[in-house]
């Protein structure tokens, strides 16, 4: 298969973890006979820094004419309190989003068995965690009219919703359910708020043509407190887009680094995959940021594209990466591995896959040779 990629590595660890996405795309493309091109722009900081743009148009233009767009990070404390909001790095993801139309926001949440004893909740707990939130991302608060007024002493954000917004990603929610466990939990606050009583009138229509899912509905205080009381109750989790942004950074903690999580993004003509952590811009350069989650990113693109050996090739890389402690310190402390051992030993493993007897693990997460 031929891919064109648009690569916007960010700000921050952004660079450096997807370096080590590509090198595990490329021996993809060397195991598998593929094609993939990367081109790669700027976003965040680099376009505020080069052309006074957190998303240059020359960008935008890559990004709609691609097949993939593989983000990074963005984020830079330096343009923190600038007071025009549009000259944030932030800026530039949020316009991407709502240029490209990425509707819906798809983040999974696992934990890890050789990590359970990481996570900051006991290990009964995070046992069997594995759900998927479907986060919408182009509409609610983020998007809604904004005002200050009152010279300033006052402001205000509008949520809104429409039927169509709603139906488009409930619907990814209950396909993706349908496949996995048949359950699907809408997260909202529709004991006060209008825009969330629409939502639960749509979804429930909705799930009339999907009688195999089980739907339920939680209110997102409660769905808070879940996430950590139980959260393997979940599967698949349908919510808006300012529940589901902080919804996700609570998950992202049970599999015991948020260093691990992908997300995939999908509109209806582009689809973007990051790595859900931030720009961490205190690591930048010191090779110590995980690259799974960016790794993994690449897989959910993979998967997107029906290229499901080839994903989970990558996902066997991760776990085996993660069984035989060839992993960052955000994972281990006194590891003595970092970003570019981590990628070496999953790229390697991808090579080498077919080659199970010859492998010699320890040597890969050194950086040596890959076969004995
Ligand atoms: C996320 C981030 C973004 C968001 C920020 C960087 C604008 O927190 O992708 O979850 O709020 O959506
Ligand atoms: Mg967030």
């Amino acid at each position: 298969m031929n891919l064109k990629i648009a690569v916007l590595p960010g700000d921050g660890i952004g660079p450096e973890v997807i370096q080590q996405a590509i090198r595990c795309l490329e021996a993809i493309e060397e195991s598998f006979d593929h094609t993939f091109s990367y081109k790669e722009a700027a976003v965040g900081a680099l376009g505020i820094e080069t052309v006074n743009d957190p998303l240059p148009q020359k960008t935008l233009e890559l990004c709609k004419n691609s097949d993939a767009i593989l983000f990074g990070a963005i984020g830079n404390r330096q343009f923190d309190h600038n007071l025009d909001t549009r000259l944030r790095p932030e800026h530039g993801l949020l316009k991407l989003r709502k240029e490209l139309d990425l509707f819906a926001n798809i983040r999974p949440v696992k934990a890890y068995k050789p990590l359970y004893d990481r996570s900051p909740l006991k290990k009964h707990i995070v046992e069997n965690t594995d759900f998927i939130i479907y986060r919408e991302l182009t509409g609610g608060i983020y998007f809604g009219e904004k005002k200050t007024w009152d010279q300033g002493r006052k402001a205000s954000d509008v949520c809104e919703y429409s039927e169509k917004e709603i139906s488009r990603i409930a619907h990814l929610a209950f396909k993706s359910a349908r496949n996995r466990r048949k359950k699907l939990t809408l997260i909202d606050k529709a004991n006060v708020l209008e825009s969330s009583l629409l939502w639960r009138r749509v979804v429930s229509a909705i799930g009339e043509s999907y009688p195999e899912v089980n739907l339920e509905f939680c209110y997102v205080d409660h769905a808070a407190m879940r996430l950590v009381l139980q959260p393997n109750s979940f599967d698949v989790i349908l919510t808006d887009n300012m529940f589901g942004d902080i919804l996700s950074d609570e998950a992202s903690v049970i599999s015991g680094t948020i260093g691990l999580l992908p997300s995939a993004s999908i509109g209806a003509k582009n689809v973007l995959f990051e790595p859900i952590h931030g720009s961490f811009s205190t690591a930048k350069g010191k090779n110590i940021a995980n690259p799974i989650a960016a790794i993994l990113s690449a897989a959910m693109l993979l998967e997107h594209f029906s290229l499901f050996e080839e994903a989970m090739v990558i996902r066997e890389g991760v776990d085996r990466a993660l069984t035989k402690g060839i992993v960052t310190p955000d994972v281990n402390n006194k590891t003595k591995y970092g970003t570019s051992h981590v990628g070496d030993f999953i790229a390697d493993f991808i090579v080498d896959h077919h080659d199970e007897v010859t492998m010699n693990d320890e040597n890969i997460g050194l950086g040596r040779s890959t076969i004995i």
